[in-house]
């Protein structure tokens, strides 16, 4: 792990989690966590778009350097990181929107949701449930192109489907 000035970078990071506050690492833990469980080198950094906006853009530039290939954004409120993320890059994004001070999450959600049309952010549930399958999401979409990873997606699902319907 290297700690740039104002930011984390790992070495052959694939995916870019990134969240508007600290305050929304509780929830983007659990992102991290899955990406983890997959075996999927990530980095995680919380750069606001509109806190941290000459930053952010420098982040943006040096992570596709990089070669980071899929992009979480989670914010809360007028959440516009992952719309702000997707008009610098040509990678995905995926988008999480956190249930933050008011409204429940839905101002987050409409907020990722509504892109108008030509930036696309694939958008996710309010909380932990959206973290955790943008995470899931991420790993299928690494998995093309990638058998090992895709084994483990495979064995994921199989796992899923069996503890389900364990009543142990
Ligand atoms: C957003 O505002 C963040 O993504 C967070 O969800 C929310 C509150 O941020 P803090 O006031 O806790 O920094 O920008």
């Amino acid at each position: 792990m290297h700690l740039m000035a104002k930011y984390t970078t790992i070495d052959n990071a694939r995916v870019g989690v990134l969240m508007g506050s600290a305050s929304d690492w509780p929830t983007m833990k659990r992102a991290s966590e899955m990406l983890d469980s997959f075996g999927i080198s990530h980095e995680c950094n919380a750069l606001s778009a509109h806190r941290n906006a000459d930053l952010l853009r420098e982040y943006l530039a040096d992570a596709e350097k990089r070669g980071i290939e899929v992009f979480i954004c989670a914010a809360g409120g007028a959440a516009h990181l992952a719309g702000v993320v997707a008009a610098h890059t040509e990678k995905p994004v995926l988008g999480c929107p956190m249930q933050a001070w008011s409204l429940d999450g839905l101002d987050s959600l409409l907020s990722t949701v509504q892109m108008p049309k030509g930036i696309p952010v694939a958008t996710f549930a309010i909380g932990g449930a959206g973290a955790t399958n943008a995470a899931i999401f991420a790993a299928q979409m690494l998995a093309n192109g990638d058998p090992d990873l895709s084994a483990r997606v495979t064995a994921f699902r199989k796992n899923q489907s069996e503890t389900v319907t364990s009543l142990e």
